[in-house]
């Protein structure tokens, strides 16, 4: 049989497929990638954990790191500002079997990015370059960044900052297209992305405000990236990867994916399973109807087996 051409390279590892679930603190853990990498994301981006949380071994970020095989290409991005805790954080990291090793340069929110580290260290581009040579000559495995567009309006420097990654040896470059100071609301700029990718040789990944399927190849025309990420849109939302928009999901389509998600969450997650799959519930049952009273009930299902029958309940009562 012959192999299917990848889609593109991160140096020697090939990407099959131009879509992939974003890194999401609090979503992208290890059930829902597998979901979405069943789905047919292209690949598996941990949540970010933070340098130091490798370096003190605490729990949660142990368990933010694992993974299963079938996610390969595995990426495990880390955050921080501290040139020689980022090191020594991502050589340990490497020990965990990773696929590649990213460095995050766009969270925004105020606790990291105020302290220099996430988009805090798009303000310092030399010491961006010093970071990356540090990693690529440590590390066996290729190390990437996602980025902003810079950290405000004054101060758009995606198209430095993504030379100076390339020059020092990064192999993929993710543009999220908003600054820091935009957040998340006003709508991605894809014209800067287009930017990113003139610029550099590497690879490009576009992301920021990919919504339904036709975005992915809209996206890729309009900035020729190599490959497409999509985070809040894939919240709910899996089959977007299949190349399905919600509305043409059916009621057993999402029930099935459902009992798989539960089941992978109670599996890694043990009692509190249930628990963090809430927040993936209310998103699953979007637009369904006559499902305000079942989501109530869903919402204070105390067993797995009380949340599957209210479930299967639902489903006999729209036949
Ligand atoms: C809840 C949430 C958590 C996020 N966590 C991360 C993260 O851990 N690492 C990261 O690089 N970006 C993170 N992001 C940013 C997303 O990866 C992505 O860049 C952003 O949501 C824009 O893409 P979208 O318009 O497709 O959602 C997060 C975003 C959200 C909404």
């Amino acid at each position: 049989m012959t192999q299917p051409h990848p889609t593109f390279m991160i140096r020697h590892i090939p990407i099959y497929g131009e879509a992939m679930l974003a890194p999401l603190a609090g979503y992208s853990d290890k059930p829902y990638r597998l979901i979405c990498r069943e789905c047919g994301s292209a690949m598996s981006y941990t949540e970010f954990v933070a340098v130091e949380g490798i370096l003190h071994g605490n729990n949660r970020t142990w368990q933010i790191l694992q993974f299963d095989p079938v996610e390969r290409p595995i990426v495990m991005q880390i955050f921080g500002q501290d040139e020689q805790k980022i090191e020594e954080a991502a050589r340990r990291l490497e020990q965990l079997g990773p696929d590649i090793i990213d460095l995050n340069m766009g969270c925004s929110v105020p606790k990291v990015s105020a302290r220099g580290e996430g988009a805090g260290l798009l303000k310092d581009p030399a010491k961006i370059g010093r970071i990356f040579a540090r990693l690529t000559r440590v590390l066996s495995v290729p190390v990437t960044g996602k980025i902003r567009l810079g950290w405000d309006s004054h101060s758009l420097n995606y198209v430095e900052v993504a030379k100076i990654m390339e020059d020092n040896g990064a192999a993929l470059i993710a543009v999220h297209g908003r600054t820091k100071q935009q957040g998340y609301n006003i709508p991605a700029n894809w014209q800067a992305i287009g930017e990113v990718k003139q610029a550099v040789k590497i690879p490009v990944i576009g992301n920021g405000d990919v919504k339904v399927v036709a975005d992915i190849a809209q996206m890729k025309d309009m900035t020729g990236c190599d490959g497409v990420m999509i985070g809040r849109a894939a919240i709910g939302n899996p089959w977007i990867f299949q190349g399905k928009d919600i509305q043409e999901v059916t009621l057993s389509e999402k029930t099935e994916i459902i009992y798989r998600h539960l089941d992978l969450m109670v599996n890694f997650y043990g009692s509190r399973g249930l628990v963090l799959f809430r927040k993936h519930v209310i998103k699953y049952m979007r637009g369904l109807t006559n499902i305000a009273h079942f989501r109530t009930k869903l919402m204070v299902a105390t067993h797995p087996e009380e949340f599957v029958a209210l479930v299967q309940e639902y489903e006999s009562a729209q036949i």
